[in-house]
């Protein structure tokens, strides 16, 4: 991508910024504590501010921004469906959405060929765990520690984060289990195949003792995103899969971040081959450029709603603008190999690239992931694998992450932070380029890192 023109306004950045600190209520956020940057433009991997600076985004937005910014193919479609049909409610056959949910049917994986649209990732969460809960007749949804599955009241329920703690209504109907993570075994396990065999019985550990009967779904991140990137072992989703069927349990995977494009195929899945009973997307679905997310829902449980009624629904649900940019989106990722793209820079930019950094930066204790779907765990010794800061650190015990965090800004490089490490998460249409002008920023800032390693 060629570099922008930008002309510095930093009086026009003023502006908005006054009007932001005194009007907009931010997410997750002490609000009288946050100083948010103001964006003046963006295209392609870049953003850019009022001042001149130039980023290259490798946090994606919040990890949705699959194709980049304003591509101009998924630009036109929004303008010729604004003047079209700008909306149209939800009980209506409309062109667009019928052809967004055709053209996302067609990439999903087995027989999950029916699309509820929803607005975003959360309430396609809700709108799963409802459907399980009415298809099982079962109440209790599993999920797992360590894994985001969005702010609405059932799915940060849902979430095995910190975020969930101030809205966690004692679980309301939610039991969490550990799911593999070999870096950080919760099983004390030292190879792969143990972390699977392991997590495998600690899950039907759980089942037996919550009572099968009485569980209606497992929920799982096929890839968990925020909260780590762990690519899990070989067999254990294959695993969750049986132990389902065996159960009579619905298998919900959670793709709103790993799916489109993200680890190098449609959806993250497909690595797997595992095909859930239902599976919840957003984000890359239409790069955000129209909110948008929702359930991909297999046969039997479609069934289940032929002569019955859903009791669930959304003014917006598949509304045309959304369903024109998701079309045009899957288009242009299709057109432009946009998916492998992103799996040869994981194969042959990113994944080697990070662990090149890995062997000269003594804080970087893994490097792991697929596709444009990376995590480094920063750690302040590789022996003891101590995180760099600690767990849901804030204010002074998290400095070491902010010190990291402002050289790579100043570096010209937007992270995505969480805890101990950094992903790099760019779009799935970054050039070769771009992502070693990533990793060489990375460089920079991890000698930051490095003095706080002991
Ligand atoms: C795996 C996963 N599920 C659900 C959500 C929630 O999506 P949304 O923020 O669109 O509600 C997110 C958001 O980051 C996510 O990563």
């Amino acid at each position: 991508m060629t570099p922008h023109v930008i002309e510095p306004d930093p009086q026009a950045g003023a502006a908005v910024k006054a009007a932001d600190r005194a009007h907009v209520f931010h997410s997750w956020s002490a609000q009288g504590l946050i100083d948010p940057l103001a964006v003046a433009g963006a295209e392609g991997s870049y953003f850019w501010d009022y001042d001149g600076n130039r980023y290259l985004d490798f946090s994606s937005g919040l990890v949705y921004t699959n194709i980049g910014y304003q591509h101009p193919r998924v630009v036109a479609a929004i303008q010729e469906q604004a003047a079209k049909l700008t909306t149209f409610a939800p009980a209506f056959a409309v062109d667009v959405r019928s052809e967004a949910a055709r053209l996302i049917a067609e990439r999903t994986p087995g027989d999950l060929d029916k699309i509820f649209f929803t607005n975003g990732g959360a309430e396609a969460v809700e709108n799963a765990v409802r459907m399980a809960r009415l298809h099982t007749g079962r109440t209790k949804v599993l999920s797992a520690y360590r894994s985001y599955h969005g702010a609405t009241s059932t799915a940060i329920n849902l979430t095995g984060d910190p975020r969930r703690w101030a809205s966690d209504s004692g679980t309301a109907g939610v039991v969490r289990f550990w799911a593999p993570f070999l870096y950080r075994s919760p099983f004390y396990a030292t190879t792969e195949a143990e972390e699977c065999a392991r997590a495998l019985q600690h899950l039907e550990d759980t089942i037996a003792f919550e009572g099968p009967a009485t569980i209606a779904a497992i929920i799982l991140e096929t890839v968990p995103g925020t909260a780590g990137i762990m690519t899990p072992p070989p067999g254990y989703l294959a695993g969750v899969r049986e132990i389902c069927d065996r159960y009579g349990i619905v298998f919900i995977l959670d793709e709103v971040m790993a799916g489109f494009g993200r680890t190098g195929r449609w959806f993250a899945s497909e690595h797997f081959d595992v095909v859930p009973d239902l599976m919840t997307f957003a984000k890359g679905v239409n790069s955000g450029y129209v909110p948008l997310g929702g359930v991909a829902i297999n046969a039997e449980i479609a069934a289940t709603f032929d002569k019955r009624p859903f009791p669930g629904g959304l003014t917006y649900s598949g509304h045309p603008l959304a369903c024109a940019a998701a079309v045009a989106t899957i288009q242009v990722m299709a057109d432009e190999k946009v998916v492998e793209n992103a799996a040869h820079i994981g194969e042959n930019v990113l994944g080697p690239g990070l662990r090149e950094l890995a062997k000269r930066h003594p804080s970087v204790g893994e490097v792991r992931g697929m596709g444009v779907f990376w995590a480094l765990d920063l750690v302040k010794n590789r022996e003891t694998r101590e995180p760099l800061v600690p767990y849901n650190a804030a204010g002074e015990a998290n400095a070491p992450m902010a010190a990291f965090g402002a050289a790579l800004k100043k570096n010209g490089l937007w992270p995505f932070i969480n805890m101990n490490r950094t992903h790099a998460v760019p779009a799935c249409n970054v050039t070769e380029a771009e992502a070693k002008e990533g990793l060489a920023a990375l460089d920079a800032a991890l000698s930051v890192a490095d003095a706080h390693t002991v």
